[in-house]
């Protein structure tokens, strides 16, 4: 019994799906770029979203990071492809370790898929207000838990 990387790691490792970048400035696109504070590790990831129905049309990342942060985020471009942004939210980091065997002390490399996913989402909520109305309706849903560079700001009216 070897201690070595499962082989679905490996695959993912040595062969990433959907590695690449789509503009932020399109509104169709959602970025989620969440960092592992355990290593340091980053990833970016980004979601193009069909206004139509809300599905992920298409999904492209880019990860510094460890062998089984980039299997993770290789992965999960592959799972939330064509899912709705409500289930994509719903992606749980546990999943994807399942299916990587990653072991215990690889779970935060999950966690980092888990994170980005929620926060490009979120990022496309909130370039697209409306998308998150009809999502949500009024249950109002869960915020994730990372922010990213996305503060509005008021402007006091100076009233
Ligand atoms: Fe940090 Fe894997 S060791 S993401």
């Amino acid at each position: 019994q070897t201690r070595s990387y499962h082989e679905k790691v490996l695959d993912h490792y040595s062969n990433p799906r959907n590695v690449g970048s789509m503009s932020k400035n399109d509104m169709s696109v959602g970025t989620g770029l969440v960092g592992a504070p355990a290593c340091g590790d980053v990833m970016k990831l980004q979601i193009k979203v069909d206004p139509s129905n809300n599905t992920i049309a298409d999904v492209k990342f880019k990860t510094f990071g460890c062998g089984s942060a980039i299997a993770s985020s290789s992965y999960l471009t592959e799972l939330v492809r064509g899912m709705t942004l409500e289930q994509a939210s719903r992606v749980k980091n546990t999943e994807i370790a399942k299916e990587l065997c990653l072991p215990p002390v690889k779970l935060h490399c999950s966690m980092l898929a888990e994170d980005a996913i929620k926060s490009a989402v979120k990022d496309y909520y909130t370039k697209n207000p409306k998308a998150k109305q009809t999502d949500l309706g009024m249950s109002g849903g869960s915020m994730p838990k990372i922010e990213i560079e996305q503060v509005t700001t008021t402007r006091d009216t100076g009233a």
